[in-house]
């Protein structure tokens, strides 16, 4: 029988409020302006981040799906592990194929995708719950920026951190949520990686701006968030989605530019914030690596790099790390 248990929220009421209102208000009264992107994802935000994932442009999902499919039976015995922990796992799509081959190796018992957002993290748990009845499925909403110590400490895991999620983080961000993760990690726990890799920066930059304008609809829909959550009076339609690629940092840029003078009023927080024409405010960086950057990265939190995955054209790769 499926062995589906509530979600567990670390996420309640007045945390996620004061953390959204911290976030806006430091980011809208900075100059230049920015937002975090895990506001993007409320039902809709992530249900057009699955649209992004099938367009023609986004290659990272195919790409990532496609190293799975090939290599899950190998992380699979590599790890060893009875508990997978995936961390920012949305609809958990690519996941089954990890399930699938721990099943295989006879070592899986518990499921435990973590994430933000509650209405999508309900429906991927009672998915799979239904398709791996012996599976005990334990969703967590938290934010793993915040909420590693707080994730279940029983079994062998695996913590999958898969999409290049990791790459929305800033370096600086990304050094203590790695340092943190291997924290929480016992011996025999293993982290495995999804990373985004260097590329020529028109397919970059198209994969972030496709011509169907989901992700430009995506971009817009931290300001209906914020409408909604901080009774603000945004107008998402005079902003204009801008995707930029970054060659000195090697990242992608999402902004959003404000199309004429505008005053908006957040009125939860008591703010008038105005923009100037042309004004452009960060939503989202998605830093994209090279195999050196990434394994420097790891062994500077404290990881032993175990597996260097790619797909043949070297687009996006999986990193098997242990504690
Ligand atoms: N892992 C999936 C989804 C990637 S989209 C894939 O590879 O396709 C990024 C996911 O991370 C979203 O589901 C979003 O809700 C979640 N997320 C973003 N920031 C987060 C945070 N700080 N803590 C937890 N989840 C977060
Ligand atoms: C979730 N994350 C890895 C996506 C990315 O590619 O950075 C979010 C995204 N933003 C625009 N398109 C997709």
């Amino acid at each position: 029988m499926a062995v589906t248990h509530a979600v567990t929220d670390h996420l309640d009421g007045d945390y996620l409020r004061q953390a959204l209102e911290q976030d806006v208000r430091t980011g809208l009264t900075s100059v230049p302006k920015w937002l975090p992107p895990k506001w993007f994802y409320d039902a809709v935000g992530s249900e057009l981040f699955s649209q992004i994932t099938r367009l023609e442009e986004y290659y990272p999902t195919r790409r990532e799906l496609a190293i799975l499919r090939e290599r899950a039976g190998d992380i699979a015995a590599r790890s060893g592990a009875d508990t997978l922990v995936e961390l920012g796992s949305g609809t958990s799509e690519k996941t089954v194929l990890l399930l699938d081959a721990l099943t295989a190796a006879g070592t899986l018992r518990t499921y435990t995708p973590v994430d933000v957002d509650a209405v999508t993290l309900e429906a991927a748990a009672e998915r799979l719950a239904a398709r791996y009845p012996r599976l005990a499925v334990r969703p967590v909403r938290a934010d793993f920026e915040h909420h590693l110590s707080l994730l279940p400490g029983t079994g062998r895991r695996l913590v999958a951190f898969l999409g290049g999620t990791i790459g929305n983080l800033p370096p600086a961000a990304r050094e203590v949520f790695l340092k943190e993760l291997r924290s929480t990690l016992k011996p025999g726990d293993t982290l495995l990686l999804g990373t985004d890799l260097v590329k020529d920066r028109r397919r970059l930059v198209a994969a972030y701006d496709d011509a169907l304008g989901v992700t430009a609809e995506f971009n817009r829909n931290v300001l209906r968030v914020i409408n909604r959550e901080l009774d603000a009076d945004f107008e998402p339609g005079a902003f204009e989605h801008v995707a930029l690629y970054d060659e000195d940092n090697d990242w992608i840029e999402m902004r959003l530019r404000a199309t004429r003078a505008m005053r908006v009023q957040v009125r939860g927080l008591g703010l008038s914030i105005s923009f100037e024409p042309g004004e452009e405010m960060r939503t989202e960086i998605s830093a994209k690596f090279r195999e050196e950057g990434v394994l420097d990265e790891l062994t500077k939190a404290g990881f032993d790099v175990l597996h260097w995955y790619t797909d043949p054209a070297e687009d996006f790769a999986l990193t098997l790390a242990a504690r």
